[in-house]
């Protein structure tokens, strides 16, 4: 069988690329910050150079925000049934910049100072924002049953008890849930229940594999809607968060009365080649989109493989969506840091678990948006590391990942 083109990205190439992932930890292989190796769809960077080379590098003007607005519609109802008013989709920089807006403006209204709530493993600079902006948060650890990952529905409920704002990832980056219609419907009764509101940040929203779907939060119900506020940008799906272009979707009218006073600010901070950009992905994407998500599907298939084959005492269960593998590693007895291990014995950039919050100690985050001859070859270099940092041998071609053979 011929060998699909990404199989031939070499990691030389990748380094030439000069991404941070490949660029950012010296001789290491990439698989920590959440970048694909694959660029971008047809026409994303067109769209966006084409702003520069016209000179649109003022603030961005009314039309290319509209066509950002209506691109992101047309997209969310094409490939959700979420039908909205392009009105309702603000401008941002990031998602990160939409929480920040979550956690100043939209909280509950009779508790401004309620607690963030956080389903851990969480998104790890999610963890340290609610301080910064002087607020409480609550970690709510997610169960890990022998086939998935469930909610804590008693833990849940007493962090939201007196009214809070509820940060729910879907997908749920590091572990890769894809939340149920019923788990949606479940989490929006007890929301509703207890006074408190949803950052629904779906970022990941695209990239979700077969036999599960996403819902949006927003679009569950009117209750749902009325209580939240959305994050999303084509950033992780089309790989282009240097772009910085992301939307902030407000589903009730006192959020859009509230952002029309208080937005102004923040929406400037969407860059006008992003605009462009996103336009484009979300407009002309789709078919990309779908050659990397079976791609993305081929490689978390592979790896359920790798690590039985190479790290038979790593707990990992298959992430539903997103190209992010957790893998337990607590039983290899690696000490309190594993990703210095690995960094170390086998020259491979991860993330660590306990950036999670407390929950996710022992864990380890692997990028796995990566040719999957680097990606066999990370798994090849984790094994050899355990088994003994002596049988690991950096000039070994099947330790570089720079072989397309396997
Ligand atoms: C769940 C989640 N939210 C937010 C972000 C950050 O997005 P941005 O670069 O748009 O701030 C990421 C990045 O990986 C993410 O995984």
């Amino acid at each position: 069988m011929d060998a699909h083109p990404f199989d031939r990205i070499t990691v030389d190439e990748l380094r030439r690329g000069g991404s941070l992932k490949w660029t950012g930890q010296q001789e290491a292989l990439g698989a920590w910050i959440a970048e694909m190796d694959f660029g971008t769809a047809p026409g994303v960077l067109e769209a966006a150079a084409q702003t520069i080379a016209s000179g649109l590098v003022g603030y961005a003007p009314a039309y290319l925000v509209s066509s950002l607005q209506e691109a992101t519609a047309d997209w969310l109802d094409a490939r959700f049934g979420w039908r909205l008013d392009p009105a309702q989709i603000r401008p941002l920089s990031n998602v990160g910049a939409a929480f920040d807006a979550a956690i100043m403006h939209f909280s509950p209204a009779h508790r401004p100072d309620a607690p963030v709530v956080l389903l851990t493993p969480a998104y790890m600079p999610f963890i340290d924002t609610p301080a910064r902006f002087g607020r409480r948060s609550i970690q709510v650890p997610m169960l890990r049953t022998g086939i998935g990952w469930e909610l804590d529905w008693a833990g849940l409920e007493s962090a939201l008890s007196g009214g809070a704002l509820l940060v729910l990832v879907n997908p749920h980056n590091p572990i890769g849930k894809v939340y149920t219609r019923a788990e949606l419907l479940r989490i929006s009764r007890l929301v509703e229940h207890t006074g408190s509101r949803v950052f629904a940040d779906e970022i990941h929203a695209p990239l979700v594999y077969g036999g599960y779907e996403h819902h949006p939060y927003a679009a569950i119900s009117d209750t749902a809607a009325g209580h939240s506020i959305t994050g999303i940008s084509a950033s992780k799906a089309f790989n282009i968060p240097g772009l910085k272009c992301a939307q902030l979707v407000l589903t009730n009218d006192a959020d859009r009365t509230l952002w029309a006073r208080v937005g102004i600010v923040p929406e400037h901070g969407a860059a006008t080649p992003g605009l462009a950009g996103t336009a484009a992905a979300y407009d002309g994407g789709q078919a990309w989109l779908g050659k990397v998500l079976g791609y993305l599907e081929g490689n978390r298939d592979l790896l359920g493989g790798l690590v039985a084959e190479h790290l038979p005492r790593v707990r990992y269960l298959a992430p539903q969506g997103t190209y992010l593998a957790w893998l337990d590693v607590s039983e290899l007895g690696l000490g309190p840091d594993p990703v210095r291990f690995f960094r170390q014995q086998a020259q491979l950039a991860l993330t660590d678990g306990a950036l999670c919050g407390q929950a996710g100690r022992g864990f380890v985050r692997l990028n796995f948006a990566t040719p999957r001859p680097v990606l066999a070859g990370m798994l090849h270099r984790m094994g050899a590391s355990i088994d003994g940092p002596d049988q690991f041998d950096e000039d070994d071609p099947e330790y570089s990942g720079a072989s397309p053979s396997f």
